[in-house]
């Protein structure tokens, strides 16, 4: 146990320093500035899940794709001004919702110590806090992030996409600085939310030249996602959930993947390598090493430097 917690607090002081070269981040970064500023965020994130469920899945999400989009320095939240669009409304980010709970959030802790502290780590806390209301681990949060100034909606198409296959999974994750075990870990993030038909209708309409249906998904899986997803369909919000706990952090991803039952091409994939495939196994027979890789994984994601400032406002530069 001792011996684990050594392993996991030198790892995690590696990769922190392999990370961060610029803003160096720690745990106890806000005692002396802003000491209730995680339980205020907790409080804030509490509240809005009593009300809407998918708050959760939707802060994670939100996190992810500011970490891989010039690391995390809540390049994510800023909003297109003029002619200028930002990340936020690039393509894969249309769909994100939920920037209310980071706004609250911000708020909360701007009233109890104003300029301290970045919307970044504010949403890093969020993402660890909405993990833990779905069921999920809990861990504490290296602090000390920067927000950006700069946000750009063309960048976003450097985001993984759904049609993914493991060798260009692996290169997006590599370019920064994560693992195929990092890959599997994170990808479990899909145990939560919702997916619209866009996002894996490829799959089970003219999939190839030989094939309508992609042969690595289960056709009677192919066969219920076909009625939610017709090929011809008006309704832009049809979709269905990632999986059917969908609010429920725990390891059920894996099993589908396992049963060809996954959503998207990338999850699938995730059978493709030997050692991907060994970690898919693993994780479906253990929520506990599930939680534990993901725990490992989150930190170094939320770990990828960028950012300047403390942001005033979330939704604009200073
Ligand atoms: C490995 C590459 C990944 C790809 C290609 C990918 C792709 C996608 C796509 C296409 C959606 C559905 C969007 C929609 O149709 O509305 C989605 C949803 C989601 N993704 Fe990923 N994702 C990846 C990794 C991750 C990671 C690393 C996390 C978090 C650790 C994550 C968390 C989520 C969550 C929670 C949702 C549901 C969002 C909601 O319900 O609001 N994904 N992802």
């Amino acid at each position: 146990m001792a011996f684990n917690f050594m392993v996991a607090f030198l790892s995690t002081t590696l990769m922190l320093s392999v990370f961060s070269p610029g803003n160096a981040l720690s745990l106890n970064y806000y005692e002396k500035t802003c000491p209730d500023a995680e339980l205020i965020i907790a409080n804030t994130v509490k509240k809005e899940f009593a009300s809407d469920k998918t708050v959760p899945a939707a802060i994670l999400r939100m996190h992810f794709h500011d970490c891989f989009i010039r690391g995390c320095d809540a390049s994510v939240l800023l909003n297109s001004k003029g002619n200028t669009k930002a990340e936020k409304d690039g393509p894969p980010n249309v769909s994100l919702h939920a920037f209310y709970v980071i706004d609250n959030a911000k708020k909360a802790v701007e009233a109890s110590c104003p300029g301290v502290v970045s919307c970044a780590d504010i949403l890093a806390l969020a993402a660890r806090d909405a993990i833990y209301l779905s069921g999920g681990p809990s861990w504490d949060v290296p602090k000390g992030r920067k927000d950006g100034r700069t946000s750009k909606a063309s960048e976003t198409i450097q985001l993984p996409a759904p049609t993914f296959n493991i060798s260009q999974l692996q290169q997006s994750f590599s370019q920064r600085g994560l693992s195929m075990e990092d890959l599997v870990a994170l990808s479990g993030g899909h145990t939560l939310g919702f997916s619209h038909c866009s996002s894996f209708k490829n799959r089970i309409h003219n999939f190839n030249a030989t094939h309508d249906v992609d042969p690595s998904m289960h056709p009677s899986f192919a066969a219920s996602l076909k009625s939610i997803c017709p090929v011809k369909t008006n309704a832009k919000n049809a979709g269905t959930t990632m999986d059917p706990s969908s609010t429920t952090f725990d390891n059920t991803y894996y099993k589908l993947i396992l049963k060809k039952k996954s959503l998207f091409s990338s999850d699938q994939a995730l059978l493709d390598t030997p050692k991907t495939k060994d970690l898919v196994t693993k994780f479906a027979s253990s929520k506990e090493a599930f939680s534990k890789a993901f725990v490992n994984s989150m930190i170094k994601m939320s770990s990828i430097n960028g950012g300047q400032e403390v942001r005033k406002d979330c939704r604009e530069v200073n």
